[in-house]
């Protein structure tokens, strides 16, 4: 289990930070991978990604805490993302972009339990079928 502590401070500084990182994140995702891009088109006022961020954050928080549910809604959103086209390990990308953010955040106070604490919790959802 991912050292919920740690994810939690991070989340905090990294709001502090930056009210609003769904812009840094996306742009993180689709340097990541150019190709997912055209993906959101449809989503012209941000709405989808701002709601699949919001779920993200729902899906680390609860995760960290244990949360039996939030295992189940990633498992769902792992397999309903085949139907975009999002295919098993590319649907972790979105969690290593936020973690890529919330490091840049943070830097140079991003210390090296953070960086595990982050590692534990990416490598815990890519268990996750
Ligand atoms: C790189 C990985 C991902 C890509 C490329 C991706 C892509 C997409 C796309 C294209 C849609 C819109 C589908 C449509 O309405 O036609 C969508 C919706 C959604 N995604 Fe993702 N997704 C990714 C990862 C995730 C993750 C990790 C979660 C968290 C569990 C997630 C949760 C959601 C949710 C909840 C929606 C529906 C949002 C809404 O319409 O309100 N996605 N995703």
């Amino acid at each position: 289990m991912p050292n919920a502590e740690i994810i939690h401070a991070t989340f905090e500084r990294a709001a502090e930070a930056c009210a609003d990182p769904a812009p840094l994140v996306y742009a993180r995702l689709f340097a990541l991978r150019p190709d997912f891009k055209p993906l959101f088109d449809m989503d012209t006022d941000g709405g989808v990604r701002g709601s699949m961020l919001e779920t993200c954050f729902e899906a680390i928080l609860g995760l960290v805490e244990g949360s039996g549910s939030q295992r189940v809604i990633l498992s769902a959103a792992r397999f309903s993302h085949g139907g975009y086209g999002v295919e098993g390990a590319e649907f972790d990308v979105m969690f290593a972009s936020i973690r890529d953010v919330f490091r840049d955040l943070l830097m140079p106070d991003w210390t090296a339990d953070e960086e595990a604490a982050w590692a534990d919790l990416l490598g815990e959802i890519a268990a996750i079928a």
